[in-house]
């Protein structure tokens, strides 16, 4: 029989003599100078898998079942990959609306691995042998014979290389390996000129109009339709100049018109002209640009992470990993009839810049 098959084996002489002390099933050996005699192991009980081979052929079964049902998981989350478009909101209690990709792929993974561990632990608890086993500890220093060889190793490498005799080459070494980490440090000049205040602020200023990016014209409150998303700039920001992309990055807008009854939230209304909303097109997860509206909820979807934002409920986050709303900008009419921006948004825009600023 192996050490493994029978503990006791394991135990060290005095402890298997007062082994089961205290245990149903053992004898209580009592030392003078310990008069808390180590219990030791408990005595061990079979389980119903151990002794009734019919109840192990069901826990076999059981342990199957869910492997099984992990392999079907695991073959519909790939489907849902086909099934589901990219774009399909379901309404899904108590979560809400929420896309049914996402919610597809969140379940049958979920279930996929959960099954595993289901799995794993029923048959570790019921069929994998439960024998308790004691495994001494070992000092963890090598061998003193062991530790004088390494020094004598040691010593007679230093001795072949001279490292001792040759002083010049010793300390030139130890400059040279001193010095190289500190090109490392040279090299995070790379990383870029600190942005400073250049995230907190936009082109966006007083008096300025909005450019409808499709026409490249000043837009006017008639020409944002409900239900329609219409993308605009600032006046006066050029496509070809050398830093449109840097300031657009920063100051691009979605313009959505809402009834006014169905805003939720008070400054989002007064920040409106006539139900128009401004909000900022980068999406405060990592920084997409924001393309997807839905016009009967009012919610817009990051396509990159599916982050969802309610346009009618101050663009909060309804979905996703986005941890902030979409900032908005304060809009009226000019003396033309135009529609213009009544100041910067009073916010940084983009990625969770509240935490990096
Ligand atoms: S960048 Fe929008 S959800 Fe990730």
């Amino acid at each position: 029989m192996s050490s493994q098959e029978n503990p006791e084996e394991n135990l060290p002489a005095e402890q298997a003599a007062a082994h089961g002390a205290g245990h149903e099933g053992t004898t209580v050996v009592k030392h003078d100078a310990d008069p808390f005699a180590d219990p030791g192991l408990p005595a061990h009980k079979p389980r119903i898998q151990d002794i009734d081979e019919r109840a192990a052929k069901r826990s076999e079964r059981t342990v199957a079942f869910l492997f099984l049902l992990s392999m079907l998981a695991t073959v519909a989350f790939i489907a849902s990959f086909v099934i589901f478009p990219v774009t399909e909101i379901v309404y899904i209690w108590p979560l809400g609306h929420i896309s049914a990709l996402n919610f597809a792929l969140g379940m049958t993974l979920g279930v996929a691995l959960f099954c595993i561990g289901a799995g794993a632990v029923h048959w570790a608890r019921t069929l994998m042998s439960d024998v308790e086993m004691v495994d001494e500890r070992h000092p963890v220093a090598a061998p003193p014979e062991v530790r004088a060889k390494v020094m004598a190793d040691f010593a007679a490498g230093a001795k072949e290389s001279a490292i001792g005799r040759r002083k010049l080459i010793r300390n030139t070494m130890f400059g040279a390996l001193t010095l190289l980490p500190l090109s490392g440090v040279v090299l995070l000049r790379d990383l870029g000129p600190l942005p400073e205040k250049k995230l907190r602020s936009t082109l966006w200023a007083k008096g300025k109009q909005l450019i409808n990016m499709n026409t490249n014209e000043p837009l006017r409150p008639e020409d944002v339709a409900v239900g329609s998303l219409t993308f605009a700039m600032p006046e006066g920001l050029e496509e070809d100049s050398h830093d449109f992309q840097k300031e657009i990055a920063k100051a691009a807008l979605m313009i959505v018109r809402i009834q006014p009854e169905d805003i939720k939230d008070k400054r989002e209304l007064e920040w409106s002209h006539e139900g128009i909303v401004a909000f900022s097109k980068i999406c405060t997860h990592v920084g997409c640009p924001i393309s997807l509206y839905e016009q009967q909820t009012h919610h817009v979807l990051c396509p990159c992470h599916q982050s969802t934002f309610d346009l009618a409920d101050g663009a909060r986050v309804i979905f996703g990993p986005a941890g902030h709303a979409l900032p908005q900008l304060r809009i009226g009419v000019n003396a033309e009839g135009h529609l213009e921006a009544l100041g910067d948004f009073d916010e940084p825009v983009g990625p969770a810049f509240w935490e990096r600023g």
